[in-house]
């Protein structure tokens, strides 16, 4: 097992473990868009940059780098805090500043770490580019143009559904996600897009303009409607269920045997 320091704490972290995970092991909050435990590793978002020794004196994405024996690492220097400002300035480019009318808002990735490690200003003052969105099943609404690429969507859709349908076309400032050939999604798993999404580009139909996640009570249940009782969670609103999303709970949502 690899031993390394994190922020001058030694510790030791599982054969095979990333540098991002030998940070949360330390106790450290590393920001990240692209990276979700349960999906293959993109490293496209670079929002998770911290330094390490050894290696090139550059801010490195610690999503995709193995956790190695001898590392040092730091996460709070002035090289990482540029860095972290320089990657928020840059996805907050093209992304539109219209939280107050955004479903995702109060419970925005984007909104919470430019909050957290972004700076109070753009040195950007071009247009904005805007995408068209598409149509993506009767449970998924789409803002296509609050989309940074994170590509979490895409894997979702093909390693955890099984159901390839999202991709990516064009490259650049041009990409956008689109469902293949403009079809709907038909897996009856899409409508956890809304919950993986870090942004408010796929959001969940039936909570459009009809909540604020902080008028919401959270109540721990199980789903009564699949065969396995996975693990749920009920957001209420007084006596009226307003959605339901995935709560974590490896015992029975994924068993190991
Ligand atoms: S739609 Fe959401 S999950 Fe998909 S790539 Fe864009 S930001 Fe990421
Ligand atoms: S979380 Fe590491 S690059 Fe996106």
């Amino acid at each position: 097992m690899p031993k390394l320091t994190v922020d001058g704490i030694e510790l030791e972290v599982p054969q095979g473990a990333t540098v991002l995970q030998a940070c949360e092991l330390a106790g450290k909050e590393i920001p990240r868009f692209c990276y979700h435990e349960r999906l293959s590793i993109a490293g496209n978002c670079r929002m998770c940059l911290v330094e390490v020794a050894p290696g090139p004196p550059k801010p490195q994405a610690s999503c995709a780098l193995p956790a190695a024996d001898g590392q040092t690492i730091r996460t709070d220097t002035p090289m990482v805090k540029k860095a972290r400002e320089g990657v928020m300035e840059f996805l907050l480019i093209n992304h539109p500043l219209d939280c107050p009318i955004c479903d995702q808002g109060g419970e925005c990735d984007l909104q919470d770490q430019a909050m957290a490690y972004g700076r109070g200003h753009s040195r950007f003052d071009e247009n904005k580019r805007a995408v068209e969105d598409k149509y993506m099943g009767p449970v998924i609404k789409t803002a296509m143009t609050r989309c940074i690429q994170c590509t979490r969507c895409i894997r979702f859709s093909d390693e955890v559904a099984g159901t390839p349908e999202i991709g990516m076309l064009y490259r650049g400032e041009d990409s956008q996600i689109t469902a293949y050939l403009e079809q709907a999604l038909t897996s009856e798993l899409s409508g956890n897009l809304g919950d993986v999404c870090p942004v408010g580009a796929l959001l969940q139909r039936p909570q459009i303009f009809e909540l604020r996640p902080w008028e919401l009570k959270k109540v721990p249940a199980i789903d009564v409607m699949d065969a396995v009782g996975s693990s749920i969670r009920l957001d209420v609103r007084q006596r009226q269920v307003m959605r339901i999303l995935p709560r974590i709970n490896e015992d029975v949502n994924e068993p190991t045997s």
